[in-house]
């Protein structure tokens, strides 16, 4: 019998499956994550399970705000940054399908402000905190009183990646091996790099025209490279971590740069091959090798969009911000 993510729902809700909104409106703040070891591949299409385990680091601080209401419409309202998402966008209808799993009747609709400190589909993860702020505020107008391991399987269930916004600094989302999914979850891996500083460079804010969920299932059925992934996921997350705990960064970013070039080489290598990067990310690259034989420690990470993540420490803050003049820096563990 397949699992449908509304059994997942009942599993972890019980009895509070139908317990109406505690309150009349609630908000969150989620932030986003750059995964360093990649999730891409799925095991199970429905539940968002994924083929490996992955790893991230939050982008403390930009991410995504939500505000939700019971409203007195006939349909659910969502706001993306201030204005109405029409109800034929696969946005609305993305969102609408994750309500509807807990609705306590059907006649029950949502008013959803969301406000994004991050461009929206254009690989920097804003599903990832979109889901997981949403999930969050639903969590505070029902008073579920989740726990944060239940609240990241719910958060997984309308993106695979939110489920890693749960938490904040090193998280690990553990593949599972249940087919309920169960086990397939984010948990922190709590260790503090106060000099660690991640770089986003914005080359294009465009929605991207393939989704991952498409992207990755393409990749599956037609990149002779998907054999070897997830060998490669496993020996990069364990690498990754130790060169966490040794703060050794020339570690770090070999792996986390390696692992995201070898995720876009899988995607080259489909047929019809999938491109995410533009002219401007492979000049920008070609610049980061270039300072990196100069001798600077700067790294890079890419999701499935056109932008990038650099990796490099306090200590060439200044330096890195000359060569890269609008260069957004996050710092996940300065307040920490
Ligand atoms: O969670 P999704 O469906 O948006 O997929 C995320 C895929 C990547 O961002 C490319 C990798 C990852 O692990 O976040």
């Amino acid at each position: 019998m397949t699992i449908k993510k509304s059994d997942v729902v009942k599993q972890i809700l019980g009895d509070r499956t139908n317990q109406t909104p505690a309150k009349t409106a609630a908000s969150a703040f989620a932030s986003s994550n750059i995964a360093l070891c990649k999730y891409w591949g799925k095991r199970n299409q429905e539940l968002n399970l994924p083929v490996t385990s992955s790893f991230s680091i939050s982008l403390d601080g930009k991410g995504t705000s939500t505000e939700i209401q019971i409203a007195n419409t006939s349909h659910d309202i969502i706001l993306l940054n201030n204005e109405t998402v029409s109800i034929d966008s696969v946005f609305y209808k993305r969102l609408q399908q994750f309500l509807n799993l807990f609705r306590t009747s059907p006649d029950i609709f949502f008013y959803i402000k969301t406000q994004s400190t991050i461009p929206t589909s254009a690989g920097f993860a804003s599903s990832a905190s979109g889901f997981a702020a949403l999930t969050l505020a639903l969590n505070e107008l029902f008073q579920w009183q989740l726990e944060k391991n239940e609240l990241s399987i719910l958060a997984r269930l309308g993106s695979g990646s939110a489920c890693r916004s749960i938490w904040s600094g090193f998280v690990e989302w553990h593949s599972g091996t249940r087919e309920d999914g169960m086990d397939s979850l984010g948990t922190p891996f709590t260790v503090a790099w106060p000099e660690l500083c991640l770089g986003l460079i914005f080359i294009c804010d465009k929605q991207k025209k393939l989704s991952s969920r498409d992207a990755m299932q393409h990749t599956i059925t037609s990149s002779v490279f998907y054999e070897i992934w997830p060998t490669k996921v496993a020996n990069d997350l364990s690498a990754i971590k130790n060169s966490i705990l040794e703060k050794n960064f020339f570690s770090f970013g070999k792996i986390s740069e390696s692992n995201s070039l070898a995720m876009h080489a899988m995607m080259l290598a489909a047929w019809p091959p999938i491109n995410y990067s533009s002219p401007e990310t492979i000049s920008v690259i070609q610049k980061i090798w270039q300072l990196r034989e100069k001798g600077l420690s700067v790294f890079f990470t890419q999701d499935a969009g056109p932008n990038l993540t650099l990796l490099f420490l306090q200590q060439d803050i200044e330096t890195i911000s000359q060569y890269f003049s609008d260069l957004e820096i996050i710092r996940p563990f300065a307040n920490k």
